[in-house]
């Protein structure tokens, strides 16, 4: 009998999330004997902060762990809105505060909530592959903006402005300040300016601010203050050391509150609630969080030391985030083949720039220094005699 076609949606053909694939490829290293110097992982080598771990552990002794509402537990709801008090000077109504599963379960209720299908969602390039892959997995259509060394890989009105002006009116902006792969920032001027050109072309602004707090000169400003009806999207996964614990969030207009937790209710029923109880801690453990920043900072120079001397000086500055985006299309046609082979020859793990620009990441390689100095030393110093 004929195998009868079964339906699989369009969507189930979305890109993989390529830097996964150097993971496993440097985890099948390591699982081999050999050994690994991680330059490729997106996430803090420290565990979460001692004041949330205390609290979990309690949480696990005395508490039910059932779900929470969907827009997540109340105290958390409040010490958030209470950081942007005293990180920003913003006053933001908790009742705006939206728990997630993580940034990326944020990015979800966002894209949903403010596009339909067919929406234009303006994505700059290079930035963090996911956004262009949900929003295609979610039917928007996907518009690159394509940013370069010049635009310290950042939008600019100019830019969009010109986008539009080939392509079309958009719909949505979604951008990353600091960004990943690039680690560049806008200031609280750069970030205005785009925040307005959205707000006066009915643009809706989807802010990612998940590095916010790993910044090495001003620190970042938030759009919370810059564009009433922009979603932020913030997270537990990096300054907060907490990748694991699957937790974010996400300050939603007041027109999208009652959206955001519906769509919250229906997709998710609620955020981990271990992580929500524990995250509370979390704020009162700057001090730890601060000591992670420094060891970036170390971490940073040595990069920005050790690059150039291995003969890769083209560098994106690198003002936060813990990543240095190099051009490296004067060592290999493409950057995948040379990632290759320093982890075949170097045992030094780099992620190529293909996963966050389809179009020009061949000609580069994103380095994290999140893991130990020790380690960043030592890859550098490989970097430095790899013959080619
Ligand atoms: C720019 C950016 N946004 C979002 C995420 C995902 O964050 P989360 O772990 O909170 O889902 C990442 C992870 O690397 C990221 O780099």
């Amino acid at each position: 009998m004929a195998a009868v076609a079964l339906p699989q949606s369009r969507r189930s053909g979305i890109d993989p999330f390529y830097v996964m694939e150097v993971m496993r490829a440097a985890e099948e290293r390591e699982v081999a004997g050999g050994e690994v110097l991680h330059l490729e992982v997106g996430q803090p080598s420290t565990p979460a902060p001692a004041g949330v771990i205390r609290a979990a552990r309690n949480a696990l002794e005395n508490d039910v762990l059932g779900y929470t509402t969907a827009a997540g537990l109340e105290p958390l709801r409040r010490r958030i809105a209470e950081h942007y008090r005293s990180w920003y000077g913003a006053e933001v109504d908790p009742e705006r505060v939206i728990v997630t599963f993580g940034a990326s379960g944020a990015f979800v209720l966002a894209f949903l909530a403010a596009f339909d299908a067919g929406d234009r969602v303006v994505v700059p390039t290079p930035g963090y592959p996911c956004y262009r892959n949900a929003l295609q997995a979610l039917n928007a259509e996907v518009v690159t903006l394509p940013t370069s060394a010049e635009t310290r890989f950042q939008p600019s009105p100019s830019l969009l402005e010109d986008l539009c002006r080939r392509t079309g009116s958009v719909d949505g902006l979604v951008l990353a300040s600091p960004s990943n792969p690039s680690g560049t920032m806008l200031d609280r001027p750069a970030l205005a300016a785009v925040a307005d050109w959205c707000a006066a072309h009915g643009v809706r602004l989807v802010s990612d601010e998940i590095y916010h707090g790993i910044t090495f000169g001003d620190p970042a400003p938030t759009a919370l203050s810059l564009n009433d009806d922009a979603l932020v999207v913030n997270s537990f996964s990096k300054y907060f050391s907490m990748t694991g614990w699957r937790l974010g969030w996400l300050i939603a207009p007041p027109d999208l509150v009652e959206p955001v937790r519906r769509l919250a209710q229906n997709f998710f029923i609620s955020a981990p609630t271990l992580s929500q109880i524990a995250a509370v801690a979390a704020f009162d453990c700057h001090d730890e969080l601060q000591a992670n920043v420094a060891r970036y900072a170390v971490n940073r120079s040595v990069l920005l030391d050790g690059l150039p001397a291995a003969g890769i000086d083209r560098l994106a500055p690198s003002d936060g985030a813990f990543y240095v985006y190099a051009a490296v299309d004067h060592l290999a046609a493409d950057s995948q083949d040379l990632c290759r082979r320093w982890l075949d020859e170097l045992g030094v793990a780099v992620t190529p720039g293909i996963d966050f620009d389809p179009a020009e990441g061949h000609r580069y390689a994103r380095f994290s220094y999140a893991a130990a100095t020790d380690d960043m030393a030592e890859a550098m110093r490989r970097l430095q005699q790899w013959g080619g």
